[in-house]
């Protein structure tokens, strides 16, 4: 038995997702397999490319390893699944993953949610697909001990062949926006691993959630940017929450322009949505920042930002196709000679959910 699921791409919508906003993403063509089999009796062995680890399930369920902490993914989704009334079988299985980790593609998501669908088929049952969504999201959240929201599974999760996910995180419902001809995303890696269990996320966290209580409002979801501007707060504060609503603006208005096949003036705000990061958010780093800096001068790049968390991984950039060769070949070059790193450039199709 054999289960799948791909990384994903953020293509608006940065930090917007624990702020019950909404998000535009995509699934890309890399991604987690696990292959596996029923053992017969209560132990789950998993296989990665390390040491295997063992656990019995008839002598407890799952507590969070410090040792083998790649572990804590499956079987944090081992665990939330026996929290919520599944019966989880002994299994054994292999890992073996496509996505670079630390890229802030979403190799964490893509265990999960691979986890979830192998026990799901090994099982003999199946969840709906938010449902399996959110109990991913709460593996990340309860056992892994990272607050993330919900993109990186719901993108795993309902990814579509050449189509954008719209995710709106208060209503929980997810749409798919076909993604223009004569457009392709270019995902570079800067080389510089992103680490989410790391405290700058959850600050990030905070400050928003400050700011929604300064306007007393339930979320920056109902918060505007004018409204923002208005009020009495922190500037750092303000500044947060400025990136915020900005990225819920653009979101909405990025949803037009792919229906209207207008990837330029899509890519115009992907490179605002990087400045906020840069600005407002200050979870860029000057590696992203050389990379959209750079990208903003090649012909043929309609725009570019950071995708995902921020502090490191990669920035995804909207292209005409036919330049691609050029443009990879200007990125690399380019960014090596400003920071004497090698980066990883490679164009990715808009994929196809877990299976
Ligand atoms: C990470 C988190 C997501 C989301 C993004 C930023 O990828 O896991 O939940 O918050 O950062 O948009």
């Amino acid at each position: 038995m054999q289960a799948y699921a791909p990384g994903r791409v953020e293509l608006l919508g940065n930090h917007t997702d624990y702020n019950d906003g909404v998000v535009l993403s995509a699934a890309i063509d890399r991604g987690i397999t696990m292959a596996g089999e029923l053992s017969g009796d209560s132990i789950i062995l998993l296989q990665s490319d390390g040491p295997q680890v063992r656990h019995d399930l008839d002598y407890r369920w799952p507590e969070p390893s410090t040792t083998h902490k790649w572990a804590n993914y499956p079987l944090g989704v081992v665990r939330i699944l026996l929290e919520e009334g599944y019966e989880v079988p002994g299994f054994s299985a292999t890992i073996s993953s496509t996505l670079p980790t630390g890229a802030g593609l979403s190799s964490s998501a893509a265990l999960e949610v691979a986890t979830c669908m192998l026990i799901e088929k090994l099982a003999g049952y199946s969840l709906e697909s938010m449902a399996r969504a959110k109990l991913c999201r709460r593996a990340e959240n309860e056992f892994v001990g990272v607050n993330c929201g919900l993109l990186d599974q719901a993108s795993s999760v309902f990814g579509k062949e050449n189509a954008a996910v719209f995710l709106d995180c208060r209503a929980e419902s997810i749409d798919t926006v076909p993604f223009p001809k004569g457009f392709a995303l270019l995902i570079t890696n800067s080389g510089i691993k992103h680490q989410l269990v790391g405290g700058e996320y959850n600050e990030r966290r905070e400050q928003c959630f400050e700011a929604a209580r300064i306007l007393g409002v339930r979320a920056l979801r109902d918060a505007t940017t004018e409204q923002l501007l208005n009020a009495e707060m922190p500037e750092l504060t303000r500044r947060r929450a400025l990136h915020v609503t900005g990225e819920i603006e653009r979101v909405f208005a990025g949803v037009e322009y792919l229906r209207a096949g207008d990837g330029a003036a899509f890519g115009k705000l992907m490179f605002a949505s990087h400045e906020s990061s840069r600005t407002n958010f200050e979870n860029s780093t000057p590696e992203l920042d050389a990379l959209v800096e750079i990208a903003h001068t090649i012909d043929g790049v309609y725009g570019s930002r950071l995708s995902g968390g921020g502090f490191g991984g990669a920035t995804v950039s909207l292209i005409d196709p036919t330049k691609s060769e050029t443009i990879m070949t200007r990125l690399t070059n380019e960014y090596k000679q400003r920071t004497g790193i090698d980066c990883m450039t490679y164009l990715t199709t808009l994929a196809t959910g877990a299976n």
